[in-house]
């Protein structure tokens, strides 16, 4: 969604702006904008690509030691030049990030002072509450001293999520940045400070950084940052040197993130689980401190997620109820947040996130901490992100950065992490013996070699795609654990291809999908030689029967040959309850494949954005 980069220097600073704003693309928008301080605020916006804004922002030739840009992901009012930030009011600019909720009260507050506004966001009215804020216009508040007071002011009048930064021109050696429920963190560097919404965008000038907590505004001037927290104290932040590296989010010679980012499988897999590299049996630390005593105490797994998340989350009840012998609910989060629903303190609740900012999410883990839950545990990509902050436990996958809007190698690593989760509470509670332990440890060690061979059959899956380019619908269906496998192949074909697909459990077909099939229909089945394959099979003779044209992805063994309206890509040997790892690694070739003769912006789908920071 949104994103925000912010520098003071002594050097002009558009370079890194710009440069940051590239970074964050991968996040999703539809205009961007930036403004300097130079002789007086220097605005230039545009609709469309950062490459639009670059062209104008080298014909206005703006430059500036100070200054904010951003990159917008239309919420309030449609992608256009006039809603683009920064938005100013008189001689300040700010640049927003997160929904302001009670923008509507606000905006009537300030227009009866006599304020116009340009543009229908609600990010706006931040900027004129700031400027009466300055001029004391505010229910007889004094004029604030400056603009740090000034933004400590307006924030207060707000409701809702920000992260923000804001210069003015009355303070040319000032950025001022304040963060409340939308991630914002600061670049600490020899030749000046940074900010930005993503540690990605900082990469290029620093890796020392300082993560912002909510509540927090802070002044930064070239060789300072003074920071006052929540409460209005002055307050000191840690820096941190993140680990993340500028070449992990270049491109190599990949030709789209989303194709680097299925490569990347076998060793996003192997660097996730290393810790198990050496180890004859699996400790409940890789989990957290209190691990060991909350998993005995647990009696059954509550899982909140979002999209291809829930999905991993889907797979994970086959394992948790199979091999641990617990009960396991899977939740989406926007529902689960607003469903009145009875809290049982002894659930292990895992919420599980990639960027670990999902709103939804998020506020879905507060909702179950609110109704009484007590043991709560994050699977996460990014350790620093709010949710891991809530959660007592966690595990950090080692994807590495995703830039991809379509998740790959964060489903994948997050359905390795669930998978040491269900071993774990199995042993806890007495499910595993220590051959059955060693057997699955075996089996995730060797688990990036057998993705390695999956990816090895990119050349049939793309000779497939053809077939579905010019289609309009497509079905996918699995039974077991994978139909969450199918639910994910249809997510990702329909998002970055544009195809509507929809994925069912093959049981169903005969209770309503059926009726869709015909020769036009292409129809995935998920066909791994399991205890469901027979039955599978019969699923398939019925869309056979109606000319339904089939493509199967069989493992080794599994006996479905090719004949007319029946097309079969042999997988490698069936790999048990670890399967379904395989089994999407092809799906998501496919859909690139597909996404790639139908010439959509695989990395960056319309509408989409990668991490989804408000409602
Ligand atoms: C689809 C996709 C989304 C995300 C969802 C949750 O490819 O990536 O469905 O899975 O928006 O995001 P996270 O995992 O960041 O909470």
């Amino acid at each position: 969604m949104c994103g925000i980069v912010g520098a003071i220097g002594a050097t002009d600073c558009t370079p890194f702006l710009l440069q940051g704003l590239r970074t964050l693309e991968y996040r999703g928008y539809d205009s961007a904008g930036l403004a300097v301080l130079d002789n007086g605020l220097q605005r230039a916006r545009a609709k469309g690509r950062v490459a639009e804004l670059e062209a104008r922002v080298a014909e206005q030739q703006l430059q500036g030691q100070v200054g904010i840009a951003h990159t917008r992901w239309a919420t309030h009012g449609v992608p256009a030049e006039h809603n683009a930030h920064p938005h100013v009011s008189a001689g300040l600019a700010v640049v927003h990030n997160g929904i302001i909720e009670n923008y509507e009260a606000l905006r009537e507050k300030l227009q009866a002072l006599g304020y116009a506004f340009t543009s229908d966001t609600d990010t706006e009215t931040i900027a004129h509450l700031i400027h009466a804020c300055l001029n004391g216009e505010l229910d007889g508040e004094a004029p604030s001293a400056d603009l740090f007071s000034a933004v400590q002011c307006a924030v207060a009048y707000l409701q809702g999520a920000y992260a923000l930064a804001v210069i003015s021109e009355d303070e040319t050696d000032t950025l001022i940045v304040a963060r409340q429920g939308s991630p914002l963190m600061l670049g600490v560097a020899e030749d000046g400070h940074y900010a930005a919404s993503d540690a990605s965008a900082l990469l290029s000038v620093t890796k020392r950084m300082m993560y912002l907590e909510n509540g927090d505004v802070a002044r930064l001037t070239r060789d300072a940052i003074y920071l006052k927290d929540v409460s209005g104290q002055p307050v000191e932040r840690d820096i941190v040197t993140s680990s993340l590296s500028a070449n992990a989010v270049e491109l190599g010679e990949f030709s789209h993130y989303m194709q680097k980012e299925i490569f990347e499988q076998p060793q996003a897999l192997g660097n996730t689980l290393e810790m198990i590299s050496g180890a004859g049996k699996l400790e409940p630390g890789i989990f957290g401190a209190e691990a060991a005593e909350v998993f005995q105490q647990v009696d059954s797994v509550l899982i909140i997620a979002c999209g291809t998340s829930s999905y991993a989350g889907m797979t994970a009840r086959y394992w948790v109820e199979q091999v641990a012998g617990l009960p396991c609910n899977v939740e989406i989060a926007s529902e689960y947040r607003y469903r009145v629903s009875v809290a049982n303190p002894r659930q292990l609740v895992v919420v599980i996130s990639q960027s670990g900012e999902t709103a939804d999410t998020f506020a879905a883990l507060e909702h179950a901490k609110a109704q009484g839950h007590t043991h709560t545990l994050a699977i996460c990509n990014v350790p620093e992100s709010a949710i891991v902050r809530e959660t007592a436990l966690r595990f950090i996958t080692r994807a590495g950065p995703e830039i991809g809007v379509a998740s790959t190698k964060a489903f994948t690593t997050q359905l390795s992490a669930l998978f040491l989760l269900t071993l774990l509470l199995a042993k806890a509670h007495q499910r595993l013996d220590e051959a059955d332990e060693k057997a699955y440890l075996d089996e995730l060690r060797h688990l990036p070699v057998a993705v390695k061979n999956v990816l090895a059959l990119e050349p049939s899956i793309k000779a497939w795609s053809r077939h579905f380019a010019n289609k309009h619908h497509a079905l996918f269906l699995g039974r077991g654990r994978h139909y969450p496998i199918a639910l994910e192949g249809a997510l990702k074909l329909k998002e970055i291809s544009y195809i509507h697909a929809e994925a069912y459990p093959a049981g169903e077909l005969k209770h309503g999908p059926l009726a869709l099939v015909d020769a036009e229909m292409p129809v995935v089945v998920v066909a791994p030689n399991d205890e469901l394959l027979e039955k599978l099979k019969a699923n398939m003779q019925e869309v056979s029967a109606r000319g339904g044209q089939l493509y199967v992805f069989a493992d080794g063994g599994s006996q479905v040959t090719s004949s007319e309206g029946v097309n079969v890509l042999q997988m490698p040997e069936h790999y048990g309850l670890l399967s379904p790892v395989l089994h999407v690694v092809a799906l998501q070739l496919l859909s690139y494949h597909v996404a790639l003769v139908k010439g959509t912006d695989v990395d960056k789908p319309r509408n989409l954005a990668k991490s989804v920071t408000v409602e």
